[in-house]
Protein backbone atom coordinates (compact mmCIF):
# COMPACT_ATOMS: atom_id res chain seq x y z
CA UNK A 1 0.00 0.00 0.00
CA UNK A 2 1.08 3.51 -0.91
CA UNK A 3 0.81 5.74 2.01
CA UNK A 4 0.97 9.34 1.36
CA UNK A 5 1.46 12.16 3.58
CA UNK A 6 -0.46 15.68 3.60
CA UNK A 7 2.15 17.24 0.81
CA UNK A 8 2.40 14.25 -1.67
CA UNK A 9 -1.29 13.35 -2.43
CA UNK A 10 -0.46 13.61 -6.12
CA UNK A 11 2.84 12.45 -6.78
CA UNK A 12 1.98 9.37 -4.45
CA UNK A 13 -1.33 8.71 -6.55
CA UNK A 14 0.63 8.58 -9.31
CA UNK A 15 2.73 5.98 -7.73
CA UNK A 16 0.39 3.85 -6.52
CA UNK A 17 -0.87 3.76 -10.34
CA UNK A 18 2.80 3.10 -12.11
CA UNK A 19 3.17 0.62 -9.20
CA UNK A 20 -0.65 -1.03 -9.36
CA UNK A 21 -0.21 -1.14 -5.63
CA UNK A 22 -3.12 0.16 -3.48
CA UNK A 23 -3.58 3.77 -2.20
CA UNK A 24 -3.83 4.80 1.49
CA UNK A 25 -6.19 7.15 2.75
CA UNK A 26 -4.53 8.67 5.82
CA UNK A 27 -6.49 11.22 7.48
CA UNK A 28 -4.94 14.42 9.65
CA UNK A 29 -5.87 16.28 12.34
CA UNK A 30 -4.57 18.87 14.79
CA UNK A 31 -5.30 19.14 18.35
CA UNK A 32 -5.85 22.37 19.96
CA UNK A 33 -2.35 22.92 21.20
CA UNK A 34 -1.08 22.49 18.02
CA UNK A 35 -0.21 18.96 17.70
CA UNK A 36 -0.64 16.55 14.98
CA UNK A 37 -2.28 13.33 14.56
CA UNK A 38 -1.44 11.37 11.17
CA UNK A 39 -3.42 8.24 10.63
CA UNK A 40 -3.97 5.37 8.51
CA UNK A 41 -7.79 4.02 9.77
CA UNK A 42 -7.83 1.69 7.06
CA UNK A 43 -4.55 0.37 6.50
CA UNK A 44 -4.13 -3.56 5.08
CA UNK A 45 -1.58 -4.96 4.04
CA UNK A 46 1.99 -6.85 4.72
CA UNK A 47 4.03 -4.15 2.94
CA UNK A 48 3.64 -0.05 2.81
CA UNK A 49 5.67 2.84 1.39
CA UNK A 50 5.14 5.92 2.93
CA UNK A 51 5.69 8.81 0.50
CA UNK A 52 6.88 11.91 2.38
CA UNK A 53 8.94 15.03 1.27
CA UNK A 54 10.16 17.03 3.88
CA UNK A 55 9.63 20.82 2.87
CA UNK A 56 8.00 21.81 6.22
CA UNK A 57 8.69 20.84 9.77
CA UNK A 58 5.27 19.51 9.92
CA UNK A 59 5.90 17.08 7.26
CA UNK A 60 8.60 15.43 8.86
CA UNK A 61 5.75 14.66 11.74
CA UNK A 62 3.59 12.88 9.11
CA UNK A 63 6.37 10.81 7.72
CA UNK A 64 7.30 9.70 11.65
CA UNK A 65 3.77 8.79 12.60
CA UNK A 66 3.00 7.23 9.20
CA UNK A 67 5.71 5.07 9.84
CA UNK A 68 4.86 3.92 13.20
CA UNK A 69 0.99 3.79 12.28
CA UNK A 70 1.59 1.33 9.63
CA UNK A 71 3.84 -0.88 11.58
CA UNK A 72 0.99 -0.77 14.20
CA UNK A 73 -1.39 -1.61 11.93
CA UNK A 74 0.41 -5.07 11.28
CA UNK A 75 3.01 -4.06 7.89
CA UNK A 76 6.42 -6.21 8.02
CA UNK A 77 8.24 -4.22 5.35
CA UNK A 78 8.07 -0.34 5.41
CA UNK A 79 10.14 1.81 2.73
CA UNK A 80 10.43 5.07 3.19
CA UNK A 81 10.53 7.19 -0.33
CA UNK A 82 11.52 11.30 0.26
CA UNK A 83 10.69 12.51 -2.48
CA UNK A 84 12.42 16.04 -1.37
CA UNK A 85 14.78 15.59 1.31
CA UNK A 86 14.69 18.69 3.51
CA UNK A 87 17.51 19.12 5.93
CA UNK A 88 19.75 18.17 3.60
CA UNK A 89 21.51 21.54 2.83
CA UNK A 90 22.57 21.41 6.87
CA UNK A 91 24.94 18.32 5.94
CA UNK A 92 27.56 19.39 8.05
CA UNK A 93 27.74 21.81 11.02
CA UNK A 94 29.38 24.86 9.35
CA UNK A 95 30.01 26.88 12.49
CA UNK A 96 30.51 25.95 16.28
CA UNK A 97 27.48 25.04 18.13
CA UNK A 98 25.59 23.85 14.88
CA UNK A 99 23.96 20.38 14.56
CA UNK A 100 24.43 18.21 11.18
CA UNK A 101 20.83 18.83 10.79
CA UNK A 102 20.63 16.17 7.34
CA UNK A 103 22.42 13.31 10.60
CA UNK A 104 19.38 14.21 12.47
CA UNK A 105 16.79 13.43 10.47
CA UNK A 106 18.30 10.60 9.28
CA UNK A 107 18.60 9.17 12.14
CA UNK A 108 15.40 9.73 13.29
CA UNK A 109 13.45 8.39 9.47
CA UNK A 110 16.22 5.34 10.30
CA UNK A 111 14.22 3.89 12.98
CA UNK A 112 10.76 3.11 11.32
CA UNK A 113 11.71 1.90 8.21
CA UNK A 114 13.70 -0.71 6.58
CA UNK A 115 15.04 1.19 3.18
CA UNK A 116 14.78 4.53 2.01
CA UNK A 117 14.46 6.02 -1.49
CA UNK A 118 15.84 9.36 -2.08
CA UNK A 119 15.36 11.91 -5.32
CA UNK A 120 17.92 13.94 -6.19
CA UNK A 121 19.29 14.57 -2.68
CA UNK A 122 21.39 17.95 -2.54
CA UNK A 123 24.28 15.48 -1.97
CA UNK A 124 24.54 11.95 -2.63
CA UNK A 125 27.04 11.28 0.58
CA UNK A 126 24.00 12.45 2.63
CA UNK A 127 23.01 8.49 1.95
CA UNK A 128 25.71 8.16 4.89
CA UNK A 129 23.52 9.34 7.45
CA UNK A 130 20.96 6.85 7.25
CA UNK A 131 21.44 3.35 9.22
CA UNK A 132 19.30 1.38 6.81
CA UNK A 133 19.72 0.71 3.00
CA UNK A 134 19.08 4.13 0.75
CA UNK A 135 18.30 3.94 -2.98
CA UNK A 136 18.87 7.59 -5.08
CA UNK A 137 16.64 7.98 -7.61
CA UNK A 138 18.01 10.53 -10.56
CA UNK A 139 14.78 11.80 -11.80
CA UNK A 140 17.05 15.30 -13.75
CA UNK A 141 16.04 14.05 -17.05
CA UNK A 142 12.44 14.07 -17.06
CA UNK A 143 12.85 17.80 -16.65
CA UNK A 144 13.73 17.75 -20.64
CA UNK A 145 10.41 16.28 -21.63
CA UNK A 146 8.19 19.58 -21.39
CA UNK A 147 10.87 21.69 -23.32
CA UNK A 148 9.85 23.45 -25.90
CA UNK A 149 11.87 23.87 -29.25
CA UNK A 150 15.06 26.53 -28.41
CA UNK A 151 17.22 28.23 -30.18
CA UNK A 152 21.21 27.34 -29.65
CA UNK A 153 20.31 26.09 -26.24
CA UNK A 154 22.43 26.49 -23.35
CA UNK A 155 22.06 24.34 -20.47
CA UNK A 156 23.52 26.36 -17.44
CA UNK A 157 23.85 25.64 -13.37
CA UNK A 158 24.01 28.41 -11.42
CA UNK A 159 26.78 26.64 -9.88
CA UNK A 160 29.64 24.18 -10.01
CA UNK A 161 27.60 21.60 -7.73
CA UNK A 162 24.48 21.66 -10.49
CA UNK A 163 26.52 21.05 -13.44
CA UNK A 164 26.09 17.33 -13.40
CA UNK A 165 22.41 18.22 -13.15
CA UNK A 166 22.39 20.59 -16.38
CA UNK A 167 24.55 17.93 -18.29
CA UNK A 168 22.02 15.36 -17.54
CA UNK A 169 18.65 17.69 -18.89
CA UNK A 170 20.88 18.60 -21.95
CA UNK A 171 21.55 14.96 -23.08
CA UNK A 172 17.64 14.09 -22.25
CA UNK A 173 16.99 16.95 -25.04
CA UNK A 174 19.35 15.59 -27.12
CA UNK A 175 21.58 19.21 -28.02
CA UNK A 176 22.92 22.02 -26.71
CA UNK A 177 25.98 23.19 -24.80
CA UNK A 178 26.24 23.44 -20.86
CA UNK A 179 28.17 25.78 -18.54
CA UNK A 180 27.85 26.93 -15.23
CA UNK A 181 28.41 30.11 -12.58
CA UNK A 182 30.04 30.29 -9.41
CA UNK A 183 28.03 30.71 -6.88
CA UNK A 184 29.16 32.04 -3.10
CA UNK A 185 26.35 32.29 -0.29
CA UNK A 186 27.26 34.51 2.74
CA UNK A 187 26.36 32.52 5.59
CA UNK A 188 25.33 34.65 8.18
CA UNK A 189 22.97 36.39 6.24
CA UNK A 190 22.19 34.11 3.34
CA UNK A 191 22.65 36.41 0.69
CA UNK A 192 23.99 34.91 -2.80
CA UNK A 193 27.36 36.52 -5.03
CA UNK A 194 26.97 35.43 -8.75
CA UNK A 195 30.28 35.24 -10.50
CA UNK A 196 29.42 34.49 -14.54
CA UNK A 197 31.41 32.74 -16.66
CA UNK A 198 32.45 34.04 -20.53
CA UNK A 199 29.41 32.06 -22.24
CA UNK A 200 27.47 33.82 -24.62
CA UNK A 201 24.35 33.88 -24.41
CA UNK A 202 23.19 36.83 -26.67
CA UNK A 203 20.04 35.38 -28.70
CA UNK A 204 20.25 31.88 -27.00
CA UNK A 205 17.27 30.09 -25.40
CA UNK A 206 18.93 29.42 -21.95
CA UNK A 207 17.66 26.68 -19.73
CA UNK A 208 19.31 27.34 -16.09
CA UNK A 209 19.32 24.34 -14.16
CA UNK A 210 19.22 23.50 -10.20
CA UNK A 211 18.83 20.91 -7.72
CA UNK A 212 16.45 23.04 -5.77
CA UNK A 213 14.91 26.61 -5.98
CA UNK A 214 14.76 27.76 -2.64
CA UNK A 215 13.75 31.56 -2.08
CA UNK A 216 14.64 31.59 -5.83
CA UNK A 217 17.83 33.86 -4.88
CA UNK A 218 20.42 31.81 -7.07
CA UNK A 219 18.22 31.85 -9.74
CA UNK A 220 17.22 35.28 -10.21
CA UNK A 221 20.78 36.58 -10.01
CA UNK A 222 22.00 34.14 -12.38
CA UNK A 223 18.81 35.16 -14.98
CA UNK A 224 19.48 38.39 -14.21
CA UNK A 225 23.02 38.46 -15.54
CA UNK A 226 21.80 36.37 -18.78
CA UNK A 227 19.04 39.41 -19.33
CA UNK A 228 22.21 41.44 -19.32
CA UNK A 229 23.88 39.70 -22.18
CA UNK A 230 20.86 39.36 -24.32
CA UNK A 231 19.58 36.04 -23.97
CA UNK A 232 16.77 35.33 -25.63
CA UNK A 233 14.11 33.07 -23.59
CA UNK A 234 14.99 31.97 -20.30
CA UNK A 235 13.61 28.32 -18.74
CA UNK A 236 13.99 28.27 -15.01
CA UNK A 237 14.32 24.45 -14.52
CA UNK A 238 14.53 22.62 -10.96
CA UNK A 239 13.74 19.15 -9.37
CA UNK A 240 12.89 20.72 -5.91
CA UNK A 241 10.28 23.42 -6.68
CA UNK A 242 10.53 24.59 -2.90
CA UNK A 243 9.60 28.46 -4.00
CA UNK A 244 9.42 30.06 -1.07
CA UNK A 245 7.91 33.20 0.07
CA UNK A 246 8.19 35.29 -3.00
CA UNK A 247 10.25 33.30 -5.37
CA UNK A 248 7.99 33.37 -8.09
CA UNK A 249 7.42 36.98 -8.34
CA UNK A 250 11.51 37.38 -8.04
CA UNK A 251 11.90 35.16 -11.19
CA UNK A 252 9.29 36.57 -13.03
CA UNK A 253 10.94 39.97 -11.78
CA UNK A 254 14.55 38.69 -13.30
CA UNK A 255 13.40 37.95 -16.74
CA UNK A 256 12.39 34.14 -16.75
CA UNK A 257 9.85 33.32 -19.12
CA UNK A 258 8.92 29.83 -17.45
CA UNK A 259 9.37 28.18 -14.55
CA UNK A 260 9.36 24.21 -14.63
CA UNK A 261 10.23 21.73 -11.44
CA UNK A 262 8.94 18.37 -11.00
CA UNK A 263 5.92 16.80 -8.31
CA UNK A 264 9.20 16.09 -5.78
CA UNK A 265 7.22 19.04 -3.92
CA UNK A 266 3.86 20.07 -5.52
CA UNK A 267 3.52 23.40 -6.85
CA UNK A 268 2.13 24.99 -10.06
CA UNK A 269 4.89 24.27 -11.74
CA UNK A 270 4.98 21.01 -11.11
CA UNK A 271 4.84 19.30 -15.03
CA UNK A 272 6.43 16.61 -15.15
CA UNK A 273 6.27 13.77 -12.79
CA UNK A 274 9.41 11.80 -10.69
CA UNK A 275 6.75 8.75 -10.49
CA UNK A 276 7.86 6.26 -13.43
CA UNK A 277 11.21 7.12 -11.90
CA UNK A 278 10.69 5.98 -8.12
CA UNK A 279 8.84 3.12 -9.18
CA UNK A 280 11.77 1.75 -11.27
CA UNK A 281 13.11 1.52 -7.91
CA UNK A 282 10.20 -0.14 -5.57
C1 LIG B 1 22.43 25.01 -3.20
O1 LIG B 1 23.62 24.88 -3.45
C2 LIG B 1 21.37 24.51 -4.12
O2 LIG B 1 21.92 23.78 -5.17
C3 LIG B 1 20.50 25.62 -4.66
O3 LIG B 1 21.30 26.43 -5.52
C4 LIG B 1 19.95 26.45 -3.56
O4 LIG B 1 19.33 25.65 -2.62
C5 LIG B 1 18.96 27.47 -4.08
O5 LIG B 1 18.53 28.23 -3.01
P1 LIG B 1 17.86 29.65 -3.21
O6 LIG B 1 16.75 29.47 -4.21
O7 LIG B 1 17.38 30.00 -1.85
O8 LIG B 1 18.92 30.57 -3.69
Amino acid sequence: MIVPTSGTQTLAAALAEETGSPLATPTFERFADGERLAAIPEFTGETATVVASTVADGDWIELLQLQDAVREAGASEVTTVIPYLGYARQDQSFKPGQPVSARAMARAVSTGTDRVVLVNPHETAVREFFSVPVAIVDAAATLAEPLPDLRDPLFLSPDAGAIGIAETVRDAYGSGATDYFEKHRDREDGSVEITPSDASVADRDVVVVDDIIATGSTMSKSVAVLQERGADRVVAACVHPVLASNAVSKLRAAGVERILGTDTVERACSDVSVAPAIAARL
